[in-house]
């Protein structure tokens, strides 16, 4: 349509990204892969998931491809907050695109003590609050075995922290919406609602687990539709809290289906690692769809999914 002025930019809240395409954390590499990812069109990365110590992570083989997505398991393995900050962080912010660092502990007290390093740092976007590590929130009990714990955590977290905190919760959690909600009242900016679930896939010539931690969890297209519902249900609870999308997107198509079931913005993981130009072609996928559909912008789809009215025979089946 002639006269619409096209932008990709979004606006999390405040967090201004040039696209709706975040590279997922654990998938944008370390800094030191050079030139291999393109960053063009990208909107924000985010970092793997860092722990206070050093982590050595699972055995590998830490990934492994199914015939419906791929099955990771790579352990946390990074090389702790002291490390990151003086070697990976500045390799990463020299891209120029915003960074989220993803923290992990295995206690409330380590995602704390994490939080508050990252106060004086310059050049961080943001916190994601990853919760699939191997902690325990109160005698013996992960994290995310109820919204009371999820909320703990990520509640400590953002109350002492000067920077946008998202908690990264999977769609497996029990209780979805009630963690999503308590989150966001304890003071997180967004959510990152995450598609990918847990999985085992077993080498039956060698009668082993296909990853080295024997299961992991399964990303890529096969999970979109978990997170396609995930999103639309905690979207029309919470419109006004920024929600990104990870889990199953691959081309522009599937950014926009999340969009239009409440995403604010996307993020790509599995895609990065097979086809390192998927974020340019997404986004020229976005921007097609935009124009076909004569909008100006991503928030003009978000949400925009067409519930059809009881009794007009469009039920769904
Ligand atoms: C090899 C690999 C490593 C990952 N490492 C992390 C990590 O350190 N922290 C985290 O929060 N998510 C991690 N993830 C999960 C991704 O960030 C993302 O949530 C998930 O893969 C779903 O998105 P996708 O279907 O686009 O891959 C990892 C995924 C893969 C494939």
């Amino acid at each position: 349509m002639a006269g619409v002025k096209r932008t990709l930019a979004v606006d999390l809240g405040g967090i201004a990204l040039s696209t709706p395409l975040v590279a997922a954390s654990g998938t944008f590499g370390t800094g030191r892969e050079g030139g291999l990812l393109d960053t063009r069109r990208l909107g924000a990365a985010v970092s793997r998931s860092i722990t206070l110590a050093p982590r050595k992570g699972a055995p590998s083989p830490r990934v492994a491809e199914t015939a419906s997505g791929l099955l990771w398991s790579v352990g946390l393995q990074n090389p702790g907050i002291d490390a990151f900050l003086a070697d990976e962080l500045p390799r990463l912010t020299r891209t120029g695109i915003p960074l989220f660092v993803s923290i992990a502990g295995s206690s409330l007290e380590e995602y704390v003590r994490l939080a508050s390093v990252l106060q004086d740092v310059q050049g961080i976007a943001g916190i994601e609050v990853y919760l699939r590590g191997e902690g325990e929130a109160q005698e013996g009990e992960p994290f995310l075995s109820s919204a009371e714990h999820v909320v703990g955590v990520v509640g400590a977290v953002s109350r002492l922290s000067r920077l946008p905190v998202v908690a990264k919760l999977p769609v497996s959690l029990a209780d979805l919406v009630e963690s999503a909600r308590g989150c966001v009242r304890a003071g997180a900016h967004g959510l990152t609602i995450d598609g990918s679930a847990p999985g085992m896939a077993i080498d039956t010539a060698r009668l082993r687990p296909e990853v080295g931690a024997i299961s992991g969890f399964l990303s890529g297209p096969a999970v979109r539709p978990f997170t396609v519902r995930a999103v639309f249900e905690v979207a029309r609870i919470l419109p006004e809290v920024p929600i990104l999308a990870a889990g199953g997107v691959w081309t522009g198509n599937d950014a926009v289906e999340l969009l239009l079931a409440g995403a604010w913005a996307v993020e790509m993981g599995t895609a990065l690692l097979v086809d390192p130009s998927a974020a340019t072609a997404a986004a020229d996928g976005i921007l097609g769809y935009l124009k076909h559909k004569g909008l100006a912008s991503p928030a003009d789809i978000r949400g925009r999914v067409r519930i059809p009215e009881p009794g007009t025979g469009e039920e769904a089946g």
